[in-house]
């Protein structure tokens, strides 16, 4: 019978051509094999003859008439390495002298740590299955949740543990799933960074022992992101060689490990991090875990990370009300922000300032950065306070907001729901709402302690003030900021020993607040900030619109950072403001049309001091906002290729996307120094029509000597764009567009 259906389904997929597209899960019953078939991916697993579930091909998509031999365990490599170890179990507990890292590990109350999870069941599921493991003696299950985009081939994996047991057990250490490549030599990228520093794509060869990426901060963290893509080979290619990636869901402490066991086989195991984890599962609970996606491309990074934009862009984000479940987010408007301008010393007549020259621009949205509220003149006091000051504010928010409406903006405004200052009435009100041990010191960060979002009470006061601010105001927009990590991370509400669960349940209250603000406010947008890119996974981006990539707004050092987040996050959430030169950070100085260019490679916004605009500056933004607003869609939502990267050092660098379409595409291009008189590189375009005739129009700073104007897809991809000689010296910058005849 189940032979029957995959006769069927194949038949079908035959009859989509070679490149078949479109999603297919089939259960061969006789081999126990689960195969998952989506874009140019095949994903497949087994039950062993033990009972193990056991990975058994992630890669290139097969032929839909092969059959996949049935699972069986790797042998036992020494009587110090079992065949339990050896084997590459899609989530297996720590039992049985497992050496490797276990998906799951609990304790029973009796004293029992030993896991060990065999097939049960399974259902299928909209793209997948679920399949249901069960311990060996105990009434623990596991149902490890599989599905699979039909478009791109990406897996959602997840795992929802149960316990059927009569006593609590407690859960140490929970992924929500493992990924396994076949043993060889590989190339580890992972993305690493700091306040200000954010995005550094971190290469390294794989070689044995484990390599762990994570955070133990509360939340995502600067520091790494959870993403991660092994590529083959020792001399990765942006556009050629397998790469096999993921990223995990999840804006709390989390931890991928990435394992090179000792027979060279990879792992990765990606979840909640252990680090001070303990969840207890009373009988009859559950715990779900967040989800991991993951991803294969045999077109090195570049095609991993277009993959990852799509799926994203299609199936993560947060959709606009009217927009329909297929239809994709629409283009970011382009915003003006405040707190480079004025920081917090904020007030109507300055921002209306502000608002007038912005509209002059042609922006689309204001937003008001921090300073509006309580006692807030500088960061030592009024976080928690969320009423607005009415010294600066003395007739409300209503009349900026009006006046932002007159001038055909929307508006937005920044919060920190999350956080307080001791100085503030909210603390003083209720000093237990704060992450603390009793008894031990408070540490502070910036002037202020992290509220226990855990805590219902303070759950409930985050989503009622904001539902307040957004009932009697008309906001369009919140910059959702978080600015610390976490210390001394108690929760004395619950028995010592339930405690920990802090990490897990601050983290589903804050999605639990979003979705519940979003479905009061439907037409409210928001944007991830933690003191930059502090909370940026595909846990947060189910909720919001954009995020905040790094408080380091120069644009030199954005190309570098954008160049990393795109190898995991797409362009459409991608904020990226134009500030005042010199920069604040770096000191140096740019032309204004070099800000723009940086920045538009991105969401585009501008936080400079408008104000000090001169009539020129004003005229050069005002014309480079409308170019952008033309072909905004194709760079934020089209197919990115970094044709230059900016990493290591590099004199120039380059960035083309290509519509959906083919039909536009755009090219940026930057010198950091020309050196030696050396000229920029011809740039060889990529993912256009080869047959279809292109018209080059320079958006800004080119000058095209020695080039067509128009010619077809294949000479822009064969011969390249040729830049003109003129494009060189320190920090130049050089957009362009072609559009299909
Ligand atoms: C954080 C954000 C900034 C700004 C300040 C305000 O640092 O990243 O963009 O909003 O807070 O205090």
């Amino acid at each position: 019978m189940q032979r029957a259906m995959l006769v069927v389904l194949s038949a079908l997929l035959a009859g989509l051509g070679a490149a078949a597209q479109g999603s297919a899960a089939a259960y061969d019953g006789t081999a126990k094999v689960f195969r998952l078939d989506g874009g140019n991916v095949t994903y497949a697993f087994g039950v062993n003859p033990r009972g193990e579930l056991q990975q058994l091909y992630w890669g290139g998509r097969l032929g839909a008439t092969d059959r996949i031999p049935a699972a069986v365990p790797k042998r036992e490599a020494a009587s110090f390495d079992s065949s339990y170890t050896t084997t590459p179990q899609e989530y297996a507990g720590w039992g049985a002298g497992l050496f490797v890292e276990p998906a799951i590990k609990v304790t029973f109350t009796d004293g029992n740590r030993d896991l060990v999870l065999h097939y049960d069941r399974h259902e299928s599921a909209t793209d997948g299955f679920n399949v249901v493991l069960k311990d060996i003696k105990r009434n623990v299950f596991v149902t490890l949740h599989y599905s699979i985009d039909p478009v791109s081939g990406i897996l959602s994996r997840s795992a929802t543990i149960e316990n059927k047991e009569e006593q609590p057990i407690t859960i140490e250490q929970a992924a929500a799933a493992a990924w396994s490549v076949p043993a060889g030599h590989y190339t580890l990228d992972y993305l690493t960074g700091r306040w200000g520093g954010e995005w550094t794509l971190t290469q390294e060869k794989l070689s044995p022992g484990e390599r762990v990426i994570e955070s133990r901060r509360g939340s995502t963290g600067h520091q790494a992101n959870p993403w991660f893509a092994i590529e083959a080979g020792d001399a990765p290619d942006e556009n050629a060689g397998e790469v096999w990636f993921g990223a995990l869901a999840w804006s709390g402490s989390w931890r991928i490990t990435v394992e090179q066991d000792q027979l060279d086989a990879i792992r990765v195991t990606g979840g909640f991090n252990p680090f001070d984890f303990g969840y207890v599962l009373k009988p009859g609970e559950k715990l779900e875990t967040p989800v991991f996606y993951g991803g294969y491309s045999a077109h090195g990074l570049g095609g991993a990370s277009r993959l990852l934009h799509h799926y994203e862009v299609a199936h993560v984000l947060p959709r606009r009300v009217g927009d329909g479940e297929d239809a994709a987010p629409k283009p970011r408007p382009v915003i003006y922000n405040s707190w480079e301008a004025t920081e917090m010393n904020v007030s109507e007549e300055g921002q209306i300032a502000l608002a007038e020259k912005a509209a002059a621009l042609g922006v689309d949205r204001f937003v008001m950065d921090d300073g509006w509220f309580g006692q807030r003149k500088t960061d030592h006091a009024g976080l928690g306070d969320w009423y607005v000051n009415s010294q600066k504010f003395p007739h409300g928010l209503k009349p900026l907001i009006d006046k932002v409406h007159a001038l055909h903006m929307d508006f937005g405004l920044w919060v920190e729901p999350e956080m307080v200052n001791p100085d503030s009435d909210l603390y003083r009100k209720h000093p237990d709402w704060v992450l603390n041990f009793p008894g031990r010191p408070r540490s502070e960060s910036r002037n202020q302690l992290v509220l226990n979002l855990a805590r219902q009470d303070v759950r409930d006061y985050v989503l009622g003030f904001l539902d307040k601010l957004l009932n009697e105001n008309d906001i369009a927009f919140l910059k959702w900021d978080y600015n610390r990590n976490w210390s001394e991370p108690g929760w004395d509400q619950l028995p010592p020993n339930e405690q920990k669960e802090v990490y897990v349940a601050f983290t589903r209250n804050l999605y639990w607040v979003l979705s519940e603000l979003k479905k009061r406010h439907p037409k409210v947008e928001l944007e991830s900030c933690s003191g930059g890119g502090g909370r940026v996974d595909l846990g947060i981006l189910q909720y919001a619109d954009e995020v905040w990539p790094s408080d380091n707004t120069d644009p030199f050092d954005r190309l570098t950072q954008q160049d990393g987040f795109t190898y995991a996050y797409t362009p459409q959430v991608m904020m990226a403001w134009v500030t005042d030169s010199p920069h604040w950070g770096n000191k140096r100085s740019t032309s204004l049309q070099y800000r723009m260019l940086s920045s538009m490679q991105g969401s585009l916004g501008i936080g400079a001091n408008i104000t000090k605009f001169t009539d020129q500056e004003m005229a050069t933004a005002k014309r480079l906002i409308a170019a952008y607003h033309q072909v905004q869609k194709t760079i934020v939502q089209g197919d990115l290729y970094r044709l230059i990267s900016p990493r290591n050092g590099s004199e120039f660098s380059a960035t083309q996307t290509v519509n959906k379409d083919k039909s536009q595409s755009v090219v940026f291009a930057f010198i950091h120094s020309t050196q030696e008189g050396r000229g920029f590189p011809i740039l060889k375009l990529k993912g256009l029509d080869p047959k279809a005739e292109y018209t080059l129009t320079p958006i800004e700073g080119a000058v095209l000597k020695g080039s067509p104007t128009t010619a077809s897809g294949a000479w822009w991809m064969n011969h390249g764009l040729v830049t003109g000689d003129d494009f060189r010296g320190d920090f130049q910058a050089a957009a362009f567009r072609l559009d299909r005849k």
